[in-house]
Parts: C-alpha cells; sequence; structure tokens
C-alpha cells in the first residue's frame, strides 16, 4: 500500500500500523504532576501526536503519575522521590519500564525536547522495553533568523511568502505558526529572530508602540514551545526613529535612547531574547559612520539589554562592497578577520559575535572563516544558511547537513579540541544561527526534500558530533514510511551536495553565479563589479593569490593551517583556487591538468545529476502521485541547470585556452 507523504506535516507523518508493542497500553494516559505553559504544552503535544499519528486516544491526565509521565526531574524526585541522573540544561531523561515511561527535562524545556524524541524515536521503531537515554544539547543557543520584510516577500526565500507578514502588517495564519513552532521545538531550536534583515523594513516598525502589541503575540505563540524571539534591529534607530541627530554609540543620548527603547520593548515582552544587528554591512548603517568600532557599536546596545537578561547578535558579515575591482590589494575574505580579532576582549559580556561558516558569502566550496578559534576572550557563534541562496534555491536538491558536517570538522589547530565540533561542544563557541529555508508554501520549504536541511540544521545544532549521513537517514525514515524509499531517499539526498560542488564554480574559486539572483551561471557577472569577490581568470590562469605573496589572507589562520593552505601541494584540492592562482595546466593529484579537471567535473557533476533523476524515477510506483511528480519537476529544472552550468563553464574555459577536451566530449565554442 502506498501511504500517502503529509508534506505539511514534515518529519511527524502518520504511522498506524507501526508497532507499539511494548508500551501501547502506557501511551493511553499522559501524566503530569507539575504545572508551566511548557510542560502542559509537553503533555498536550504528546497525547495530540499519538492521537493524530499512531491513532492511539491518548489522555492528558493532570495530577497522575501513572503510565506516560511527563516532568523535570527535579520536580519528580520533589513529588515522587525518583532519583533521576542529572543532565545539562534543555536536556531530558527518557526511561521505559513495565509500568511506567518516563520523559523527564532538566527543565521545562528539556522537558518537550524529550516528549519530541520520544515521539520520534517511537515512530522509527526504536522504543523498547529498555530504553534509558540520556541527552542534551550541545550548545544553548540554537537559533534561526529570518530575512522577511513586512512586504510579506522574504529575502532569499524560495519557499513562498512570509509566515509573518502581509501587505506592511503583521499578519499570520495562527495554526500555521503553531505549526511551525512544533516543527522548530522538535528539533531544538530555541531563538527565533524576526523584523527582517539588518531589520530594515519590518525591524524598524517592530520596535514601535504601534507594534509592539503584534510582537508580544508573537512572542505568546513560541513560548510554551520554548523558542525565544530576538528582534533584528537597524543601527540607526536613534535617528530613523528617535528624535535623535545621531546613531553614534559614544554619544551619551544614543545609549539614552537604546535603554529606553529596550525597557519599553521588554514591557511587551519581558523573556525577549535580544537583538541581531547587521551594521557597516552592504550599506547598512553602523558604528563606522561616527568613526567607532563594532566593539564600542555592539556595547551600546548590549548595555540597554543587560539589565533585562538580553543578549546582542552581533554579525560578523562586515566587508567594503564598494571595491574597486581594479584594486587588488583589497582582499574582501580579510574582512571578518581584520576587523574583529583586534577587538577580541573588548565587546560586553553579553555579545555574541555571529561568525558567517565562510570568510566570502555561504558559497558552495569555500574555506572555514580564520576567525573561529582566532577569539578568546569573546562570546561568538557560527552562521549558517538553511535557504539554499548558492546552493540551488530549493530548486536543485543540496543536502546541505553534508557541508556542515565538513564545516564542523574543520579543526582550527588553536590548542587541543579545536575543531568547531569540538569548540562548539566544550562551550568555547557559544552557538549557532542560520537563516531557515521556510514559506508559506505548502510543504514549507518548496523542495519537499528541502525539508532535511531544516531538520539537519536542528539536529546538529543539538549534536554537533551526528553524521550527516545518520541525520540523512533518520529523517527520510520519519518523512518516508517505506523503508526502501527511505533508503533511494537518503542516497539522493548524500550524493546531492558533491554532486552540486562539481556543476558548480570550481575548487573555491566562489562567484559564478547570476548576480543579484544568485541561481545559475554567470561567469564574469561579479567580475568587474564593487563586490569583491572575483576570480580573475585570464587566458593563462585562474584565481587569487591568497599566500603571503599575494593577500596574506592565508596568514590569519592558526600557523599549521596557513602552511597547510599556503602550499598548492598541501591545499585540499577541493579549495585549491580559493587560496592560489593558478595556471591552467597546474597538474593535479590525479595527473591530469588543472583546466582537464575543470572540464571532467562538470561532465560529471551533470551526469550525476541525471542519476539522481532517474533514481527518483524509480519510485514512482512506490510513492503518491502528487509527491513524486513535484519532486520530479524539481529534478527536471536540477538538470536544466546544470546542463547551463557545464556548458557555460567548459565553454567559458575553452575560449580562454583554446585547449581542448582530452575526451573529445561536447564543448560550445
Ligand atoms: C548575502 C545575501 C544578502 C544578505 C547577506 C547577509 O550577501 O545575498 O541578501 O543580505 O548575505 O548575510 O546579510
Amino acid at each position: 500500500m502506498i501511504r500517502k507523504i503529509m508534506e505539511y506535516d514534515c518529519w511527524f507523518q502518520c504511522r498506524v500500523g507501526v508497532p507499539l508493542a511494548p508500551c501501547a497500553q502506557l501511551l493511553s494516559s499522559v501524566g503530569l504532576l507539575e504545572q508551566s505553559s511548557i510542560l502542559e504544552n509537553a503533555a498536550a503535544e504528546l497525547s495530540a501526536l499519538l492521537t493524530k499519528n499512531f491513532a492511539v486516544l491518548s489522555l492528558r491526565a493532570e495530577g497522575k503519575d501513572t503510565g506516560t509521565l511527563i516532568g523535570t526531574i527535579p520536580g519528580l524526585k520533589a513529588r515522587l522521590g525518583l532519583e533521576l541522573p542529572p543532565t545539562k540544561p534543555d536536556g531530558f531523561v527518557i526511561k521505559v519500564s513495565d509500568t511506567r515511561i518516563i520523559i523527564a527535562g532538566q527543565d521545562e524545556a528539556g522537558a518537550l525536547y524529550g516528549v519530541y524524541r520520544f515521539f520520534a524515536l517511537l515512530s522509527l521503531g526504536k522504543i523498547s522495553a529498555k530504553t534509558e537515554i540520556i541527552d542534551a544539547p550541545a550548545t544553548p543557543f540554537r537559533s534561526l533568523t529570518h530575512w522577511d520584510n513586512i512586504s510579506g516577500d522574504v529575502v532569499r526565500g524560495y519557499a513562498g511568502k512570509s509566515l509573518f507578514y502581509k501587505n506592511g502588517r503583521v499578519d499570520y495564519d495562527k495554526q500555521r505558526l503553531i505549526d511551525y513552532a512544533r516543527l522548530l521545538a522538535s528539533i531544538g531550536i530555541n531563538r527565533l529572530a524576526i523584523g527582517g534583515i539588518s531589520g530594515s523594513g519590518a525591524g524598524q516598525a517592530l520596535i514601535t508602540e504601534p507594534m509592539l502589541p503584534d510582537v508580544a503575540r508573537l512572542a505568546d505563540l513560541f513560548r510554551p514551545f520554548g523558542v525565544k524571539l530576538l528582534l533584528n534591529v537597524k543601527f540607526s534607530a536613534p535617528y530613523a526613529l528617535g528624535k535623535l541627530p545621531t546613531a553614534d554609540p559614544l554619544n551619551p543620548a544614543v545609549a539614552a535612547w537604546w535603554k529606553e527603547r529596550a525597557d519599553l520593548i521588554y514591557r511587551y515582552i519581558p523573556d525577549l531574547a535580544g537583538f541581531v544587528v547587521k551594521a557597516d554591512s552592504e550599506m547598512e548603517p553602523g558604528p563606522f559612520d561616527y568613526g567607532r568600532n563594532h566593539a564600542e557599536g555592539a556595547n551600546v546596545l548590549a548595555a540597554a539589554l543587560a539589565p533585562h537578561g538580553g543578549e546582542v547578535v552581533w554579525r560578523c558579515f562586515v566587508y567594503n562592497c564598494a571595491q574597486d575591482w581594479r584594486d587588488q590589494s583589497i582582499d574582501r575574505a580579510r574582512s571578518a578577520y581584520d576587523i574583529f580579532k583586534s577587538l577580541d576582549g573588548t565587546f560586553a559580556d553579553n555579545v555574541l559575535l555571529q561568525i558567517k561558516s565562510g570568510p566570502y558569502d555561504f558559497q558552495v566550496l569555500e574555506p572555514v572563516s580564520p576567525l573561529f578559534g582566532a577569539l578568546n576572550k569573546t562570546r561568538y557563534t557560527l552562521e549558517l544558511q538553511v535557504t539554499q541562496e548558492y546552493t540551488g534555491q530549493q530548486i536543485d536538491l543540496c543536502y546541505l547537513p553534508y557541508n556542515w558536517e565538513q564545516i564542523l570538522g574543520f579543526d582550527t589547530r588553536y590548542g587541543p579540541r579545536s575543531t568547531l565540533r569540538e569548540l562548539l561542544i566544550d562551550g568555547k563557541m557559544s552557538g549557532v544561527g542560520a537563516i531557515p529555508n521556510v514559506g508559506l508554501d505548502h510543504n514549507w520549504t518548496g523542495h519537499t526534500l528541502a525539508q532535511a536541511n531544516l531538520y539537519g540544521y536542528g539536529r546538529l545544532c543539538w549534536d554537533p558530533s551526528l553524521s550527516a549521513e545518520l541525520i540523512a537517514r533518520e529523517w527520510s525514515a520519519l518523512t518516508f514510511a517505506d523503508a526502501s524509499v527511505a533508503d533511494t531517499v537518503s542516497e539522493l539526498l548524500l550524493r546531492s551536495y558533491p554532486a552540486y560542488e562539481k556543476y558548480n564554480a570550481p575548487f573555491g574559486v566562489c562567484f559564478m553565479v547570476t548576480p543579484a539572483e544568485h541561481y545559475g551561471p554567470n561567469i564574469e557577472g561579479y567580475e568587474f563589479s564593487p563586490w569583491g569577490t572575483y576570480h580573475r581568470a585570464d587566458r593563462f590562469a585562474i584565481g587569487i593569490d591568497r599566500t603571503d605573496s599575494g593577500t596574506g589572507y592565508v596568514s590569519q589562520y592558526a600557523p599549521e593551517n596557513a602552511t597547510l593552505f599556503g602550499d598548492p601541494a598541501t591545499c585540499p584540492e577541493q579549495l585549491i583556487l580559493f587560496f592560489h592562482r593558478l595556471r591552467y595546466n597546474y597538474v593535479m593529484h590525479n595527473g591530469k591538468t588543472l583546466l582537464q579537471n575543470i572540464y571532467n567535473t562538470h561532465f560529471d557533476g551533470y551526469d550525476e545529476v541525471q542519476q539522481m533523476l532517474e533514481l527518483w524515477k524509480r519510485l514512482k510506483d512506490q510513492l503518491d502521485e502528487h509527491t513524486y511528480s513535484s519532486v520530479l519537476a524539481r529534478f527536471e529544472r536540477q538538470l536544466a541547470n546544470a546542463r547551463e552550468w557545464r556548458d557555460q563553464i567548459n565553454t567559458y574555459f575553452w575560449r580562454k585556452t583554446g585547449i581542448a577536451d582530452d575526451k573529445g566530449r561536447k564543448i560550445y565554442e
């Protein structure tokens, strides 16, 4: 029998038929002894999900301690004398015995996360009579930042209009937001920034009194799911909203304005998590406008938030976007390190610097930013992009955890335990943030299989040591009941990123995309522009020399990495054109020239997509018509895109060099 995928329900698919033994009886009552909005929600969620997805009539039984019992570890000890092993904040214990199932959080949120994990494991058929799990997130700050404009458009959104706004107003489908909150909580996300990228449009308006009640209502919706709001704000607010002539962070009137504004905001949303700021970036106002540095800029907001327990998430995406492309002395990749490293130790305790994973901008293949591990006295977070701006815009299948696993595995070489994963687990890095991939499309993410990216993001924030493969298998099994379908889908996910890499800009050279839109190839699209992202291909060579004889970027890394990247012989070849300017006849490890490798990867990348399409077609009789054909349509568009990339890239280099493909494959003149 074909079970229809309810794409709206994401990883909460109907599981009627999955055996519930050994605990069917215990699931018919969900007991709760403590009271709090999150705990009550946890109990309500479990009963509703069991009823809906397993057809178990599961009653919430307040004040009862039988069946499935939900609570906090301290609460259950106080009330029932239960001794459960303590875990970390937001963590939980799940314990199944003959007489009871206990889902106990270290705190209320932990209990909620325990409920969702229990439910996922139940759906996967992985709960047994002896299940005993202790689990906790690696990091306390697990956030998503929406780039939605108040017009209802989503900046870099590929899944329809905004979930929050319409026509200049906060306007939403309440049930939809509750369902979104469930999705977020079920993967452990606990912070949600709204207000539009850099606080433009929406953000400006949201911190004014006419709109604060709307924000408060949004906070109310997300609160029972353990998700706290952050607001994207604009640095210019003191003059744009206030009556001040300046936003100079060292001006006492500016400091007073921010304090007053924060006090006002917290009257409406007492548990606001804080602000997100994009300053001095891509034409945004910032402290540089007043000759101040970024610590001075961030600290004035931090001081206003501190009395309320709020934090400032300050983005390190700061660079000169008005560069003269002829000036080869400027290297945009250096920017974040050059600006922020010397300020280490000067930021207030409630500032979190949010560092993009790479020095450029969420490229398909770029190195990890040298700023990670280099800050010792400043709290910082890793910024990722779940929305697929440069990775196929949710038309192409591109499973991002594959890339995130590599990013997390990057060893900064600053002392022992210095991979990003370890920095996160050991608390030296304070969290993770990302831009989500959701919108009002019925399936949330445009491409149904792009749901795996949202799921994978949350799972990796929770446990950065999970492998991309394990997450792909888990997501596929939760979404597609049939095991053989799930296997094929995981295979597709795992093949997708390497395939995308192959048909995109070669070997870490970055930015060969269509300007502004960022889908599809335009080899010289950014070449003669002010944005600072050049490949500088000529007849003989391509790439930028970022060694010490070039821009010196490589020396921003710890010495071992500087040495590794600094020599083309040891530099990972995937990234070789990010670090080096090479002649087309440079011989790579496989004995072929750089040019021939460019040709080969592009032919291979297209072939890979063709194979992925064929693999999907084999699922035709095992899937419902809608799921099958909607994904098929995306694969067909992806194939056209891969062909475009292959042909544009290969033609470009053939024209530049006049050197033919050694296999004589078709390259257009
Ligand atoms: C990219 C993206 C922009 C966005 C920016 C950011 O440059 O194209 O739309 O503003 O990232 O991270 O703020």
